[in-house]
């Protein structure tokens, strides 16, 4: 084959050959194999000093042709490559805005937190305040200053986990009572006090070590029990539905004197008697009653001018009664397909 062949040759075979290139690396070894000191081209023409005069100008001229020819179609193959990477990267990028969006799993708020905010917002519309006390307690809050001291067969009621003889985890709210009468010295008082009470209970479908009470206190000139029962019945129709009714019957509680235990009528059967309120169309929910003498004293307050109520509400009790909810256990295990259904946004 003479040299011109072989320079047309060149153009024949380098199509095929740049379809095999698939990156800027490859191309530029190629382009090097082709266009380079020692490729095709500069092979051909090393040979061409055999070559008349006239010869040597028609393969300079046919070389320059394919040259350009060469690099032509290598441009061409560049930005192939090029067009290539940024086609991809566009088509990686795009945004289907058709597509769903991510929906994050947000949480919500816990059923017995959600009683509490709603006793909250009950109770600081009739004028209480919001106090909070402590879970590690004395013996002295807890106990002695309510009336209850060592020895006592009262203190049987509840089976408190004792951290040492003078420490406990608290068995009941009541000891913020004590706490805020210290603090007012003897000026009138009106409070809630919600928190997470402990007792050495085994834990079964109503019974749980841990547990929560909304504690409330008022005290003032001229309180009396009417007072303590209407701001009863105002947490019945709010918590339940504004055709409850309650009914206060005694009972003892070592901190209140007269002492009473409170219940609901039944929400099921309207009054008349059911399985959840065992016939008898009340459901209990809460202890209360008039503040002791001996409680007041012993917080500095002087039972002949100030006077009060005092109530304890189980907020377990009142969140299971409201929900429908069979076991206390389901509200501190965390299972989230029962935790969801309490959920304002789902
Ligand atoms: N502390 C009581 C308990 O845990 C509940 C209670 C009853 C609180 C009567 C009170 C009250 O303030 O007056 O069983």
């Amino acid at each position: 084959m003479g040299l011109i062949e072989q320079l047309e040759e060149v153009l024949l075979t380098v199509d095929a050959d740049l379809a095999t290139v698939n990156n800027n690396a490859e191309l530029q070894q190629k382009k090097a194999n082709y266009l380079g000191k020692k490729g095709v081209l500069a092979n051909v023409m090393a040979n061409m000093r055999d070559l008349s005069i006239e010869e040597k100008k028609e393969l300079g001229m046919r070389s320059n042709k394919v040259k350009a020819g060469l690099e032509a179609k290598f441009e061409a193959k560049r930005i192939e490559l090029e067009d290539a990477i940024i086609n991809a990267k566009l088509a990686n990028e795009t945004i289907d805005v058709t597509l769903p969006g991510v929906s994050f799993n947000n949480g919500g708020i816990h059923p017995l937190n959600q009683t509490i905010m709603e006793l909250e917002d009950l109770y600081i519309g009739m004028g209480y305040s919001v106090a909070e006390g402590p879970e590690i307690e004395t013996d002295e809050n807890c106990f002695e200053k309510l009336n209850l001291p060592k020895g006592h067969p009262a203190r049987d009621m509840q089976d408190t986990f004792y951290i040492n003889p003078e420490l406990l985890l608290r068995s009941q709210t009541s000891p913020v009572q004590v706490r805020t009468m210290l603090a007012e010295e003897g000026k009138p008082i009106k409070i809630i006090c919600p928190g997470k009470v402990y007792r050495r209970d085994a834990d079964d479908a109503t019974h749980s070590h841990q547990f929560m009470q909304c504690e409330g206190l008022v005290l003032g000139k001229d309180i009396t029990m009417a007072d303590l029962k209407g701001a009863l019945l105002e947490m019945a129709r709010k918590m339940f539905d504004k055709d409850r009714n309650i009914r206060l019957r005694p009972s003892f509680f070592p901190f209140t004197e007269p002492s009473v235990e409170v219940d609901v009528s039944c929400g099921l059967c309207g009054g008349k008697g059911c399985s959840t309120c065992k016939g008898t169309g009340w459901i209990e929910v809460l202890g209360a009653g008039m503040v002791n003498d001996n409680v007041l004293r012993m917080s500095g307050y002087d039972p002949k001018e100030i006077q009060g109520y005092a109530f304890g509400i189980g907020v377990e009790r009142i969140t299971m009664l409201k929900h429908k909810i069979d076991d206390i256990r389901n509200f501190y295990t965390n299972d989230v397909r029962f935790l969801d259904q309490f959920k304002e946004v789902k």
